[in-house]
């Protein structure tokens, strides 16, 4: 396919630029896991990014609370190598890690062991936290969500008392199904208001997602096509190439379905169809999200295919089947894979499928949403058969290359009408400088300061789970519920390729 690459210019960049934002205020930035791999891997990198870019307050600290044997002297030298590994990785400017945010950092860390079950542990906090802003975040195992939160509320650490916040942020997995999900965020109202509450998607927190929303709502060209008259239908692809690596146990009972769709892939699906929200106000987006995903009909068994890899090649070498990685049953009826067709019920989408598919162990890394638009009009095209006519499809980038495609027909050079398809792609790497980022900034960042809208409240939460959960009763019935194979290092399941077959459709190759 011919290509075309749209042109830089840092004049319109400049044009276009926000104002900066100001350091957070100050905050002691509590971690329940402090010593865990998430803290050292993505919160500790994303907050010395935020001390790089002068965000954060001098009279910001962190409090890391764990059980393991550890002590504040053993925890700052492994978040100091934790940074080394991250500034190394990058790849880009800024290898190095920055020695005077170090310092800066190094004498902000202090650790906390204790077990999150026993009060004393809190009483413990307390007078770390003294009487200033706390945010707690808990990076934990989804079990002690509903302990700890009761625990900071014995101990009053989430009264917000003299102009001080008190806020919490959950990991996923918020629940498991519907109905804990609804259990987990009843016990965290009895102890908290909505409005102290974050709940984290990381999908939220990468730049590309958020660009969905500046994309759709800031140019005047799309909204106007944005909708069942001249969409035609949408794919929305999660493919990994990693399999379930050292989370064998957690993976064996969660599986693909529970782990990306009600929570990631239902994200971007609220973020491509929502409607513009009345502002940018967390609760206007929310609203906004909420609406379409109580709007997605229930789904039905024929719509979904789920699959599990067997042995395969990947990038050359061989890789092992699902059900010989480690802490995995010879057995296993967990899905790897999921792909599923669903209908939005409302003025704008009625009629226009979204297909969504994620999974492990396919054949290259790419996280994706693809709006394929309906056919021109066939008037002067009359003698081209419909399949030689290029599909126009704008294709959103989330990841690894991060920017949108757009593909249309034109006329190749000659002297006689011969039609060719084209691409022309926005890069966001060839416009903008920025470094890349963990995703965890502008979360952690929007949280110190108060702004919930790239967090999902309690009803956001619930109508993901809504969506799937007549999928999940079904794969509780093992019987009924047909798990298909795939070799690790395929596009998946051919089951999956029937799915939009028998609509006459077909996903966009799983290509870089
Ligand atoms: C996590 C899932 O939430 O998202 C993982 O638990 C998955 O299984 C990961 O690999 C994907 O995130 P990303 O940012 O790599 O697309």
């Amino acid at each position: 396919m011919d290509g075309i690459v749209a042109s830089a210019s840092s004049e319109i960049q400049g044009a276009g630029a926000g104002t900066q934002p100001r350091p957070a205020p100050p905050c002691t930035f509590v971690v329940f896991g402090g010593g865990g791999d998430l803290t050292k891997r993505l919160l500790v990198p994303a907050i010395y990014n935020l001390a790089c870019a002068g965000l954060l307050d001098d009279g910001f600290s962190i409090v890391a609370v764990d059980w393991a044997e550890l002590s504040s002297e053993i925890l700052r030298a492994q978040f100091h190598d934790a940074l080394q590994d991250f500034v190394a990785r990058r790849g880009t400017s800024a290898t190095v890690l920055r020695d005077d945010i170090w310092q800066w950092l190094d004498t902000r860390v202090t650790y906390l062991r204790g077990s999150f079950e026993e009060a004393e542990t809190y009483d413990r906090l307390a007078q770390r936290v003294a009487g200033g802003n706390a945010v707690f975040y808990l990076a934990v195992a989804a079990r002690f969500f509903g302990p700890i939160v009761d625990h900071l509320g014995t101990s009053r650490l989430t009264d917000e008392a003299n102009g001080v916040y008190r806020r919490v942020v959950v990991e996923k997995p918020f629940g498991h199904d519907l109905q804990s999900a609804r259990e987990l965020n009843s016990r965290l109202l009895g102890t908290l208001r909505e409005r102290q509450i974050y709940r984290i998607d990381h999908y939220l927190g990468k730049e590309t997602v958020q660009n969905i929303m500046a994309l759709r709502f800031s140019n005047g060209f799309f909204e106007p096509l944005w909708n069942r008259q001249n969409i035609d239908h949408v794919q929305i692809t999660a493919a990994e190439t990693v399999g379930v690596e050292k989370r064998g146990r957690f993976y064996e009972g969660t599986g693909a379905l529970r782990d990306m769709v009600p929570n990631h892939l239902m994200q971007l699906l609220a973020m491509t169809a929502m409607e513009a929200p009345v502002s940018f106000d967390a609760d206007a987006v929310r609203d906004e999200k909420s609406k379409v995903l109580k709007a997605i009909h229930s789904l039905m068994p024929e719509d979904v295919v789920r699959g599990q890899y067997t042995a395969g090649t990947l990038g050359g070498a061989p890789v092992r089947g699902y059900r010989d990685e480690p802490d995995v049953a010879p057995d296993s009826r967990t899905e790897t894979y999921v792909a599923m067709k669903l209908n939005i019920d409302n003025w704008r989408w009625a009629g226009v499928p979204f297909y969504l598919r994620t999974g492990k162990r396919l054949a290259i890394r790419k996280t994706e949403i693809a709006i394929h638009f309906r056919h021109a009009p066939y008037a002067l095209f009359r003698d081209t058969p419909v399949e030689r006519l290029t599909p126009n499809i704008m294709i959103m980038h989330i990841q690894p290359t991060e920017g949108v495609t757009m593909q249309f027909g034109a006329k190749i050079p000659g002297p006689t009408v011969r039609l060719g398809g084209v691409r022309m792609k926005f890069d966001y790497s060839e416009w903008f400088s920025e470094g890349p980022s963990t995703g965890y900034e502008t979360l952690i960042y929007d949280c110190m300061t108060g702004d919930a809208t790239l967090f999902q409240r309690a009803d956001n939460i619930e109508a993901g789970w809504r969506a799937v959960q007549p999928v999940l009763d079904w794969c509780d019935r093992p019987d009924e519920a047909p798990l298909c194979s795939y070799a690790a290092g395929s596009a998946g399941p051919v089951e999956a390729d029937a799915l939009l077959a028998r609509d006459g459709r077909h996903w966009l190759g799983l290509t870089a």
